[in-house]
Formats: structure tokens, C-alpha cells, sequence
């Protein structure tokens, strides 16, 4: 089947590779033709496993290419996926302007029938005007339908988790939608909800909404535990083996962020607002991932006395590990304020010191762990990166003028670093023993 990609980001490129990867043809558009130009040459303007390999593969058997005319897009496919970017407005809401520009756009272009696709994450009933603005600028006469068709993909994992869903969700209004993309999507094998388009916009914000609200229930857990001396490791692992409640999405640490959860939730208590609905849950929800950034700067405050003047390692810069993304990460919050109050910083990341080049000035960039533990007066975890899970604990507890480790991420056992000698502050593990061996 022939598809067009308008938006070439995370989402739409993803898609599109993947896409390609099925056998389909497939046409990525962008406005921005240095991306473009970069993507022809074969260079990925992000880091994402696998995606690489994917593109080259599937230009090479001319199932995928790059175009940044959208008129030329639109004529040579059936279906048009929308993958542009929603960013958040001021008041929570997403900004749906680029949406509505390339509704526009797309109905101008039509020579003939097209299904135009939302995967944008979107408030509901954003399918809803999108078919109004097509209507409005469509020649006469020429048929299309719309549908929502919501990703599931987590950087990092994104094309693990497009070619291996636990489900695809297919918001449809019509019965040739529904055969499109049913037809689409026939060789992932996948479990298909078929239902209505404003069911299936809800489904996406409703799931970002339940896993950031399982973080932040886990984080609270875990501020609990750090008071009455429990381990937040174990009580996660006796709730996560009930398969009511499930072992994912319940490792406590400094608290989610990324171009997603954050938004996605502003976005979602602001369409239940407009709608009438008090959904205080979700606002809790966010405001814990708030407290937990603020609860372990007071920790390294706490466990350096004054931090003017001292030398900080951060590991870790990237909003969650195998990305390079820094969008609302916590280390930007983490060293921020470890600047104004007077630190030094050495940071490493494995992947994401380019792009924190660009934007954390007045800091040391390493070009390893051990780098960042040089001479520190305490090393900082703000990403549980697997490189870092597997150090030389003993060299870095060497390098370091003090041995003290303050674990975003809970990515040491408290009594294995006792062994070591280090001063060790995890989030809701308290230092005691290790029964389990
Ligand atoms: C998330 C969803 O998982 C995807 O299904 C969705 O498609 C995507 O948003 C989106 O809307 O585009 P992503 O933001 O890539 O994906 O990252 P996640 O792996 O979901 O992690 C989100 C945040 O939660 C990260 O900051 C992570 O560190 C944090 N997290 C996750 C925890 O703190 N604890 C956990 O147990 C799990």
C-alpha cells in the first residue's frame, strides 16, 4: 500500500521506517529539508536502535523515501498519516495549529479519495476537526475519511515496540477506514481495537496518563518507605507479581519526564477540565513527579552540607536511558540547581552529551563514568543507563576525593555499596543488609 508521513520526528519516522519495513511504500515528508537532506544521505537526526539500519534497508529497496513538498506527498499515496508536532500551550493545552495547517494543506492537495490518519497524540475530538477543516478546503466532490490511530512507542524502543505491539487501535468512522487499515496492519499479527476516533484519542492520552500515575504512586510509595524504613525495591516487586496491578512501570527514582508523560498529562486534566470533569487524580499525579526532582535535591543537600564549591559527578542526562532526548529531563532541573547553588559539574552521558552541549552551559562534559567521578565530592545518578548498572564500582569509589553516591535510579544495592564503602542515598531503600544474597 502507498502511505505518506507528514512530520518526520520521532513518531512519523519511526512509523514510516516501519512501515516501509512491512513491505508497504512509504513517503516521509518534512518542512525542514536539512532533516530531509540528512535522512537521504542515510544520517538520523536522532538516536533511536535499530532506526538507522531500518531506513537504509528499506531505501535501498525503494520502499522509503524523503520528500519536503507535502503537495507531492499527497498525490502519490492513499493514506496520510499526520505526525506532526502538538507542543504544549501555555495553560496545559496542546497547540493544534500545525495540526490544523496540515489538514489544510492536505485537503488542498487531494486530486482524489485519501484516508487521512492522526497518529499525533491529540485531545479528544481533534479527528473531529480535522474532518471539518478537510471538508472546508477539499475540492468538491472528492471523498476522504479520517481516523485516529494513536503510537505506543517509547523512545529508545520505538521500533521494538511498532513492529512488536501489544496492540494497534484503529478510531474509525467508516467502513472502508476500517478496511484500510485493518488491511495496513495485517502482517504485525497484532490484537486490533477497532471502535470510535474520539475512543481511540482517549485511549492514548487515558494509557500515558495511567503509566505516569503508576511512576508517581510508586515514587510516593517509595518517599514513604524512606521514612519508616522499608525498601521500596521489594514492596514493588510483592505488588507487581498480583497480574491485577502488573511488575511494569513501578521503579521509584527522581520521577518521569520526557516529551510525553509530561505534556500528555497537562493536556489530558485540561480536556477533562474544558469538559466539566474534576480529575484532581492526575493533578496529584503531576505534582508528585514535581516533589520527587525538589525531595532529592534536598537529599545531595542534605548529605553534602554546603554545596558551593564542592565537585559533583552527574551520570546520566538523557531523560530516561537509551535515548539521547533531553526534553524535560531531570538533570536539567538537578543541574541547574547545582550550579546556582555554586557546584562544579562533571557530566557524562552515553548518548545525549551533543545535544546537552547545545543546551547546559558553565559545565564540564567527561567522556566517561569514571571521568565523572574524578575528585567529586559525590557522584549523582539522573539516568539508569545499563553502562552505568555495570562499572567498577571499587575504581570509582578510588577516584572520588569523598565516597558518596546519590542513585536516582536505584541502580545499586544499598548493601553491596555499603560493602564498598561508599555512603549510599537510593530513593526508598534505605541502607541495611541485603537478606536476599
Ligand atoms: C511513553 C509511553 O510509554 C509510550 O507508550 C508512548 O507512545 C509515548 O510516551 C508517547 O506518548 O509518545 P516514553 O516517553 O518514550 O514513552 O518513555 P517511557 O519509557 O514510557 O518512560 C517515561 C518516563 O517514565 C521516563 O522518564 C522514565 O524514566 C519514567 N519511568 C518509567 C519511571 O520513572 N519509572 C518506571 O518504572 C517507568
Amino acid at each position: 500500500m502507498k502511505i505518506s508521513i507528514i512530520g518526520a520526528g520521532y513518531v512519523g519516522l519511526v512509523t514510516g521506517a516501519c512501515l516501509a519495513e512491512l513491505g508497504h511504500h512509504v513517503t516521509c515528508m518534512d518542512s525542514d529539508r536539512s532533516k530531509m537532506l540528512l535522512l537521504k544521505a542515510n544520517t538520523m537526526p536522532i538516536y533511536e536502535p535499530g532506526l538507522g539500519e531500518l531506513v537504509r534497508r528499506n531505501r535501498k529497496s525503494r520502499r522509503l523515501g524523503f520528500t519536503s513538498r507535502l503537495d507531492e506527498a499527497v498525490e502519490i499515496s492513499e493514506i496520510i498519516f499526520i505526525a506532526v508536532g502538538t507542543p504544549s500551550r501555555e495553560n496545559g493545552a496542546a497547540n493544534l495549529t500545525y495540526v490544523e495547517n496540515v489538514a489544510r494543506q492536505i485537503a488542498e492537495a487531494m486530486t482524489g479519495y485519501r484516508l487521512i490518519v492522526e497518529k499525533s497524540t491529540v485531545p479528544v475530538a481533534t479527528g473531529e476537526w480535522i474532518e471539518r477543516t478537510i471538508r472546508l478546503h477539499v475540492k468538491k466532490g472528492i471523498e476522504f475519511d479520517v481516523a485516529s490511530n494513536p503510537e505506543f512507542l517509547r523512545e529508545g524502543s520505538a521500533v521494538q515496540d511498532f513492529l512488536h505491539p501489544d496492540r494497534i487501535v484503529l478510531g474509525v468512522e467508516s467502513g472502508r477506514a476500517r478496511d484500510i487499515l485493518t488491511r495496513l496492519y495485517k502482517p504485525l499479527k497484532a490484537p486490533l481495537v477497532v471502535t470510535d476516533m474520539k475512543s481511540a484519542e482517549l485511549i492514548k492520552h487515558a494509557s500515558n496518563s495511567f503509566l505516569a500515575t503508576k511512576v508517581s504512586f510508586i515514587n510516593a510509595v517509595a518517599n514513604l518507605c524512606d521514612q519508616v524504613g522499608a525498601d521500596v525495591h521489594e514492596v514493588s516487586r510483592g505488588m507487581g507479581l498480583d497480574r491485577r496491578i502488573g511488575p511494569d512501570f513501578l521503579e521509584a527514582g527522581i520521577g518521569f519526564g520526557g516529551s510525553c508523560f509530561p505534556k500528555d498529562l497537562a493536556a489530558f486534566v485540561k480536556i477533562s477540565e474544558d469538559a466539566g470533569v474534576d480529575f484532581t487524580l492526575l493533578k496529584s499525579v503531576s505534582q508528585i513527579n514535581k516533589n520527587q526532582r525538589q525531595i532529592f535535591l534536598k537529599r545531595i543537600e542534605e548529605n553534602l552540607w554546603n554545596v558551593s564549591g564542592k565537585t559533583i559527578g552527574v551520570l546520566g542526562l538523557a531523560f530516561k536511558p537509551n535515548t539521547d532526548d533531553l526534553r524535560e529531563a531531570p538533570s536539567l532541573e538537578v543541574i541547574a540547581w547545582l550550579r546556582k547553588e555554586g557546584a562544579r559539574i562533571r557530566a557524562y552521558d552515553p548518548q545525549a552529551m551533543p545535544k546537552a552541549r547545545q543546551v547546559l552551559k558553565g559545565i564540564t562534559f567527561v567522556r566517561d563514568a569514571y571521568q565523572a567521578a574524578q575528585g567529586a565530592d559525590a557522584l549523582v545518578i539522573v539516568t539508569g543507563w545499563d553502562e552505568f548498572r555495570k562499572l567498577d564500582l571499587k575504581k570509582i569509589k578510588e577516584m572520588m576525593k569523598y565516597p558518596l553516591v546519590l542513585d536516582g535510579r536505584n541502580i545499586y544495592s544499598p548493601a553491596h555499596m555499603k560493602e564498598l564503602g561508599f555512603r549510599y542515598v537510593g530513593i526508598g531503600r534505605p541502607q541495611k543488609p541485603d537478606r536476599r544474597g
